[in-house]
């Protein structure tokens, strides 16, 4: 459930009129819900009431500094995969000690950095990975701990661009080579083995693929240990899926917590879980402006000036979004292509979309953008990032402001020989 609704007709994020918002701010931008933020991470923590767990929100679903201090306050950890992602968690106020880092091409100095800071856990994904880190702990008289993050080989994801749980996927360790490994990490003086780790894709709408996976995690873990290897963190990655209005119905954090309580109750681990898209993504809206009304020959477009730079999920994934009109309108519904003014066929947001009659000027709300949105921007067309506002009750704040023509070109230069 969000916080976006309509009111006398005029939609509402929270108790802000959006459009004195959009009066104010200036479209397009993102519209993120405090309330619906702190909502879905108490859904989703409170499903694992009584389990050893940390829920260490995945910052690349977005990783705004704002947001992240509100789900700092809610008591999240975080899951980074960059030395800049640890960086902002840092900066949030997250404690080192509830900060995974996962990740196929950490560099030096991201292992570096993050050991310094002292994180809870590397989730290693490669043996080369698991020496580099072997080494630059050993330089700094450190252990850093770790665990494997081991590739099932089951298949799960909404798209096939995000699934990353099969042997084909540049991801995680190959299960036939895990034990193998784990009896090397063991006999490493800058490497604590203290865990397993699994993330199998995004957008996962059903439980089938979660209990494969974790199913044969748990029988990994039992042959850890008779190994002689001490096993006491499971991170489980995130993956759970969310409504976007079409397809079905992801399955509800309860209904996961306990098959998760079921299939790991016997192993005596602490939990650890990386969900992004489930606390983030109905938590946030894209609002923009129709430009034109276009009547091509074939098709009826509603050009608006929000584009894939802005928001490339549709593009990239062949995502569907709702698209919600910010004033209600009785009239007739009619078919668009709802476009961006981006010179690429695929900026398109909606193909034959039902919706009341809109003409320029009007207001759209592309809904369920919260997760990766903001984060996956660029500047193609040199297009400026777009603002994100946060929203709490009837107060909100501009959380990352739209940048100057002069801001968007500062880091370029022209060489001496074309002054
Ligand atoms: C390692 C890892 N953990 C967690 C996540 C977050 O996934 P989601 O947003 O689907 O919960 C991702 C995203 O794909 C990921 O790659």
């Amino acid at each position: 459930m969000h916080h976006f609704a309509y009111r006398d007709g005029r939609l509402f994020a929270e108790d802000v009129d959006l459009t004195a918002l959009a009066d104010a701010v200036g479209t397009p931008f993102y519209v993120y819900s405090e309330a619906t933020l702190r909502r879905h991470y108490r859904v989703f923590a409170d499903a694992f009431t009584g389990a050893d767990a940390l829920v260490a929100y995945s910052v690349k679903a977005n990783s705004n500094i704002a947001v992240l201090k509100v789900l700092q306050s809610e008591g999240a950890g975080a899951d980074v995969v960059s030395g800049g992602e640890l960086a902002r968690a840092l900066k949030a106020g997250i404690a080192p000690n509830r900060i995974v880092f996962s990740g196929v091409g950490k560099t030096r100095d991201e292992i570096a950095a993050a050991i310094d800071a002292g994180i809870l856990q590397f989730n290693v994904e490669s043996a080369p990975e698991l020496h580099v880190i072997d080494a630059i702990a050993r330089e700094k008289n450190k252990r850093a701990p770790i665990a494997l993050r081991v590739n099932p080989d089951v298949a799960a994801g909404g798209h096939e661009k995000i699934s990353t749980g099969k042997k084909e996927d540049k991801f995680g360790v190959s299960w036939n080579q895990a034990r193998d490994l784990y009896r090397e990490a063991r006999k490493m003086a800058g490497i604590a083995v203290q865990g397993v780790d699994i993330h199998i894709g995004s957008q996962i709408d059903n439980l089938a693929p979660f209990e494969a996976a974790f199913q044969k995690v748990a029988a990994l873990i039992g042959d850890l240990r008779a190994d002689g290897c001490a096993i006491d963190t499971l991170d489980l990655g995130g993956g759970l899926g969310i409504p976007y209005g079409e397809g079905a119905i992801p399955p509800h954090p309860d209904d996961y917590a306990a098959l998760i309580k079921r299939v790991t109750a016997p192993l005596n681990v602490k939990l650890i879980f990386e969900p992004g898209r489930m606390i983030a993504g109905n938590a946030g809206i894209l609002l923009s402006r129709v430009v034109y009304a276009k009547e091509g020959e074939a098709r009826r477009f509603l050009i608006i000036d929000a584009a894939m730079n802005d928001l490339v999920r549709p593009a990239m994934y062949d995502a569907y979004h709702d698209i919600w009109p910010v004033a209600e309108n009785a009239g007739e519904k009619i078919s668009y292509d709802i476009v961006g003014p981006v010179c690429e066929s695929s900026d398109r947001f909606a193909k034959d979309r039902a919706l009341a009659p809109l003409q320029e000027g009007d207001l759209v709300a592309i809904m369920s953008a919260g997760a990766y949105g903001a984060v996956q921007a660029s500047q193609y067309n040199t297009r400026p990032l777009i603002p994100e506002v946060l929203v709490n009750g009837d107060q909100y704040a501009i959380i990352r402001r739209r940048p100057s023509f002069e801001e968007m070109t500062a880091h370029e230069t022209a060489p001496d020989w074309l002054r």
